[in-house]
């Protein structure tokens, strides 16, 4: 049976695109899961760390992605949901496995070209796929749930799956797959471009309701008045209202639009009133969850030891193969 991986990165509070492209499809997906199979869900805290300055937020975020998943109903149960700073042999893997996978290919990745001019870089956003791959290859996970930027990163833990196993003579590894749906590829941001962090143009539908109130009103529309008619294909609101509307407010909407005489004002508060109509049960539990530190310490915790179980199986499996064999293991 194929194992289901994903993780998130612990750089603040998860926003609506990250919500609706990676952690609602994954736990659709686990959810249903019967047993026999694994589902590792993780915080990716090493990960979040290339940016040195998110070391002092480093234990709120993981608080807030971590109540973002169980609001949001993920099963503990039927997971294995873990810190991954709490399974350090993921970066004893990420040796292992930079060992086998050509520097020049790695120059080739998005997320080091994007950065590689600037003074500033360290060796970690350079390697960071390759912590990627350790991430998913330890748990030999096939499935793995990701936004559109990151497909190049799977390719990579892809490559890096085939070369080993092909040096080694032997399928230690399994070669993982993304899981995106085309709907979520391309959420729009504030600004119209894609949705992220880092270009602050993100809506937090998990702050309070006059922050996302803000967010919503920064969202760029042409300059049509009032009575004119709008295009409903062509309009920043409408494209998010559609991705959480059901199909008879989506209709209404696009009416309105076309017929004129309704503002860009009165849509964006109509998109407010619907992430709070949709996501109030979520936002709630998050509220509440956020204030409840010694329960999401426990059921990460929890966590932690059944991923750690797998993963010294699974590392010492690995260490064999390269003529490892610990004389304390
Ligand atoms: N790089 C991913 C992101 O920024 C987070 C991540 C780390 C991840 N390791 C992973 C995602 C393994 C899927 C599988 O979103």
């Amino acid at each position: 049976m194929e194992n289901i991986l994903t993780g998130i990165r612990s750089t603040g509070v998860p926003h609506l695109g990250n919500i609706l492209s990676v952690i609602i499809p994954s736990i659709n997906m686990v959810n249903k899961r019967k047993k026999g199979f694994f589902s590792f869900i993780f915080i990716a805290d090493l990960h979040s760390i290339i940016q040195t300055e998110n070391i002092q937020n480093i234990k709120n975020n993981v608080y807030n992605i971590t109540a973002t998943w169980l609001a949001f109903g993920l099963n503990t149960e039927n997971s294995i949901f873990y810190r991954q700073s709490d399974v350090p042999e993921v970066t004893e893997l990420a040796w292992y496995l930079s060992c086998f996978f050509p520097y020049q290919r790695l120059t080739l990745a998005h997320s080091f070209k994007k950065e590689k001019d600037k003074k500033k870089i360290n060796v970690g956003l350079f390697t960071y796929p390759i912590l990627m791959a350790a991430d998913i290859l330890l748990y030999n996970a096939k499935i793995i749930p990701v936004g559109k930027d990151q497909l190049q990163h799977i390719e990579i833990a892809r490559r890096i799956a085939y070369f080993f196993n092909k040096r080694i003579g032997k399928e230690v590894f399994s070669l993982p797959n993304p899981y995106l749906q085309e709907k979520y590829m391309f959420i729009t941001g504030t600004d119209g471009t894609k949705m992220s962090k880092s270009k602050n143009n993100y809506i937090d539908i998990l702050s309070s309701n006059e922050i996302l109130k803000k967010q919503i009103m920064k969202i760029q529309t042409d300059n049509k008045s009032l009575e004119e008619k709008k295009n409903p294909d062509k309009d920043y609101i409408m494209s998010l209202y559609k991705l959480i509307s059901p199909k008879e407010k989506i209709e209404k909407m696009k009416e309105k639009y076309i017929n004129g005489g309704y503002g860009y004002l009165e849509a964006k508060i109509a998109l407010y009133e619907q992430i709070i109509c949709k996501f109030s049960a979520e936002r709630n539990r998050f509220f509440s969850l956020i204030k409840n530190k010694s329960l999401l310490d426990e059921i990460l915790f929890h966590g932690a030891k059944k991923a750690k179980n797998i993963a010294i199986k699974r590392i010492n499996y690995i260490r064999k193969y390269l003529n490892f064999n610990s004389l304390l293991s």
